[in-house]
């Protein structure tokens, strides 16, 4: 057997955390191998070590048996290795073509060879079955698309291993089902795939072999035709799985948030959504259903007055916050858990201390007698977020960038929760949060509908969806196209609506 990729004794520690502990992973060529493994297990550590983002403090990599050292990612994609990262990193106003070849030596928007260009990414799309118009804009696209560019960005950069960071996470079913055909086809052309996901059906469909990580050790590789879900969860949190508990709603007659003829201000000439009406109850979880890109952002950011308005009202437990700043809003109750954690959820270079009165520090219980900041309070705060949402971290003065992706969103959703919200709106509360912390995410959830909270619930996870939610409705093209009961709602149907087919 010839392996494509070896890591060998691979450790790296950071400050309080051994993310990767003597990590040994062989990759045979040719195959599909998965990683698993908790939040904050190290798997985004090791990946951006076989990329060359960070290096090791010991052990080696070796590339079709011979040992490589990466100082940069550009020695990465030298050697053959390339990355999709989760979130697309793609010019909206360029097209396949440029964005493909955008940072390729000696080709500038003014002066290329663009007929060149165009023929050797056809040969590609055609090599590996997947079709794509070089003239399109990228905003013209869907998602699925989208990431088909940033595969083909990587390939035409001659990749041979490639490296998929949570690519499922935004797509619908009927995207993952093309995607997992267009890795199967790179697979059978010889090319070597990593993917992490936290989705183990997915996973165990996909991969020829996955490896399992745990506390930054890697506990064992096994054979994703043998292996059985409950095997695998198992391995990778030491017990087996929450069952997941029937939904019980008992939504009440009183509004918690009505919107009406609510229409986005136009964005690049398009309204991004448009004469939205719906009312949420105490009580309830309102789902709402949707292709990343149709409008669900911008009219969550409306209700918390981040987006603005073209027309519509907006009342919150029968006030009217048409004309309230975000911070008056923020102090009516209404939280927020923004779909990037990141760049909207927390400040990543504070501390957990700072990020856990984020948003709230006018209240009272921030300041001291002296007017000054009463951090004593924002500690007590984020400890009982750390404890009771398993936020693996050293301690609280941690920063937050010192976190792996999945505790950063335990944090935010943590903030957000236990802070006795009136309204509660969650943009995809779960996402990049493994199996174990998500049951734990959608009991509180559930706990806080049950005791009269209204939220609403935009996920692009349809099992989370279907199984959180009260009533869904769903979106598309900025414009609610369907409203459904989750019994009356299988994930295919769902599927067909948010992309227009039905
Ligand atoms: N730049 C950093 N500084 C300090 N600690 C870090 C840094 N990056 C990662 N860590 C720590 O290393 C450990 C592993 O993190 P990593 O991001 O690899 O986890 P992960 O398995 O990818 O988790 P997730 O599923 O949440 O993405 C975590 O405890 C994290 O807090
Ligand atoms: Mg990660």
């Amino acid at each position: 057997m010839s392996f494509a990729l070896k890591v060998i004794n691979i450790s790296k520690s950071f400050p309080g955390v051994l993310a990767n502990d003597k990590i040994n992973i062989e990759i045979p060529s040719g195959t599909i191998h998965a990683i698993v493994g908790e939040n904050g297990a190290g798997k985004s550590t090791l990946m951006k070590i076989i990329y060359g983002m960070i290096s090791p403090d010991s052990g080696k990599i070796s590339v079709s048996e011979k040992e490589k050292k990466f100082s940069s990612p550009k020695d990465a994609i030298k050697a053959g290795i390339g990355m999709v990262h989760q979130h697309f990193m793609l010019a909206d106003n360029l097209t396949v073509l440029e964005n493909v070849i955008l940072g390729i030596e000696n080709a500038t928007l003014r002066n290329i060879n663009k007929k060149k260009f165009k023929n050797e990414i056809l040969e590609i799309s055609d090599k590996y079955g997947m079709p794509l118009n070089p003239n399109t804009t990228i905003d013209e696209l869907g998602v699925g698309e989208k990431q088909r560019v940033e595969i083909i960005k990587v390939l035409y950069r001659g990749a041979k291993i490639l490296i998929l960071d949570e690519p499922t996470a935004v797509l619908v079913p009927q995207e993952v089902n093309e995607l997992f055909e267009n890795l199967n086809n790179l697979k059978n052309q010889g090319v070597t795939i990593i993917f992490i996901s936290h989705k183990l059906d997915e996973v165990i469909e996909i991969a020829d072999g996955i490896s399992v990580m745990r506390g930054g050790k890697h506990v064992g590789t096994v054979d994703a035709k043998t292996v059985s879900k409950s095997e695998l969860a198992e391995m990778m949190i030491g017990k087996s799985l929450p069952k997941i508990p029937k939904r019980t709603s008992l939504p009440t007659n009183e509004i918690c948030l009505e919107v009406s003829s609510l229409s986005g201000e136009k964005l690049d000439s398009k309204e991004p959504f448009k004469d939205i009406n719906f009312i949420l109850n105490k009580g309830e979880i309102l789902g709402i259903a949707g292709v990343e890109g149709n409008g669900q952002r911008e009219l969550t950011e409306s209700i918390l007055g981040i987006y603005p308005l073209s027309q519509g009202t907006i009342t919150v437990d029968g006030i009217n916050i048409d004309n309230m700043a975000t911070r008056q809003r923020r102090s009516l109750g209404i939280n927020f858990i923004p779909e990037d954690r990141q760049t909207q959820g927390l400040v990543m270079d504070n501390s957990l201390i700072e990020n856990a009165m984020l948003g709230r520090q006018n209240k009272d219980m921030y300041k001291t007698k002296f007017k000054s900041v009463n951090f004593k309070n924002s500690r007590k705060f984020s400890n009982k977020i750390i404890d009771q949402y398993d936020v693996r971290t050293p301690n609280s003065s941690t920063l937050a960038l010192a976190l792996s992706g999945g505790n950063q969103q335990k944090f935010v959703v943590g903030r957000e929760l236990e802070d006795n919200p009136s309204l509660l709106v969650a943009s995809q509360p779960t996402r990049g949060i493994d199996i174990g912390a998500q049951s734990l995410i959608w009991e509180e959830l559930r706990e806080a509908r049950d005791a009269g909270l209204g939220v609403l619930l935009i996920s692009a996870d349809l099992e989370e969806l279907l199984g959180l939610s009260d009533r869904l409705l769903v979106m598309y093209e900025g414009k609610i196209v369907k409203e459904l009961l989750p019994e009356d709602a299988t994930p295919e149907l769902l599927g067909a609506y948010m992309t227009g087919l039905k």
